[in-house]
């Protein structure tokens, strides 16, 4: 199936996928670069947003201006009207799963803006550039926001990697997990792993190990009296597990070092685009130290 990990994750009703720290003014900075876009557009322009996830961006365009014709496509199985819970504002955007940016279905011209949110540099990234250049207007705008290699977002997911890889690695909590309920391991010596793994004092979160002990827990108590369901719930388990480790493995190739991301301006200026802002956004935290959030592109097709 094409890209499983985010088919999962988007089934997950989960708004946005790559939000930093969380700390109140994160989301609200990033909607509002959206925002100030959908503001100068005229009402009804027609806007793709690439790589739309489960619209987390239409839905920023459309607080700002409600008459905008917008497309989301995404490689993913995607359907934020059916997977998302209580986002009927996105009812009037038309959602295209299965659809690479590489290969966009559209006519050349075809928007007055075109639109991602950490979603360009998952695709091959000089066609992408190419794709969304072909379909903009002449004087259409793009705007990006995109991976950076030393932003926040990058640095905590390499740390949620990490506390991935120690759960899944040989003689780990999942793989031990597996040879108990093979029947190849006492549930002492399950239960010995479990404890070393708590007192290593590499970092651990909640919604991760946490989550994966409190399945664990489970797992042995339903082993009792409901062994099939056990090991359902124990290959659920790994299956997340592993597509939540390749998601992050996708976000760290696509993010742009320096170089990387000269070279992509380079390549959008061959494309036919006027890059007006090419440059590391950042936003201020709770103790006003700078957070560097991604790329801010943005430019007009000449
Ligand atoms: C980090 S998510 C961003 C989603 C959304 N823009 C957001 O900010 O919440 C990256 C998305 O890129 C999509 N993607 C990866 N490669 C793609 C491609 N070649 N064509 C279209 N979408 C792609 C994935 O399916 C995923 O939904």
């Amino acid at each position: 199936m094409v890209n499983e990990p985010w088919n999962l994750y988007w089934h997950g009703d989960n708004l946005a996928s790559c939000i930093a720290r969380q700390f109140a003014g994160s989301e609200r900075a990033i909607a509002g670069l959206w925002q100030s876009l959908a503001a100068q557009l005229n009402e009804s322009a027609r806007v793709l947003d690439l790589a739309c996830g489960n619209g987390a961006v239409p839905l920023s365009l459309l607080q700002a201006n409600a008459g905008l014709d917008i497309c989301g496509v995404d490689q993913a199985d995607i359907d934020p009207l059916r997977f998302l819970s209580g986002q009927q504002a996105l009812a009037s955007v038309r959602f295209m799963p299965g659809i690479d940016i590489c290969e966009l279905p559209f006519a050349d011209g075809s928007f007055d803006a075109v639109t991602s949110q950490f979603g360009l540099e998952y695709a091959p990234l000089q066609t992408a550039i190419e794709s969304a250049a072909r379909v903009l207007v002449r004087g259409g705008k793009l705007q990006l926001l995109m991976h950076h290699g030393n932003s926040d977002i990058s640095r905590s997911s390499a740390a949620r990697r990490g506390e991935i890889d120690r759960l899944l690695e040989e003689d780990g909590l999942v793989c031990s997990t597996e040879t108990y309920v093979a029947g190849r391991l006492s549930l002492a010596a399950l239960e010995s792993r479990g404890e070393a793994f708590l007192q290593d004092t590499r970092d651990k979160t909640r919604d991760l190990s946490g989550q994966i002990m409190t399945g664990i827990d489970m797992i042995v108590t339903e082993m009792k009296t409901q062994p099939a369901v056990a090991r359902e719930r124990l290959v659920n388990m790994k299956r997340r597990l592993e597509a939540e480790g390749q998601r992050l493995r996708q976000l760290s190739d696509a993010a742009l070092d320096e170089g990387r991301a000269a070279q992509a301006q380079t390549w959008m200026e061959q494309a036919g685009l006027r890059i007006d802002l090419f440059q590391a956004f950042t936003i201020a935290d709770a103790e006003a130290e700078e957070v560097l959030i991604g790329w801010q592109v943005s430019g007009e097709r000449s």
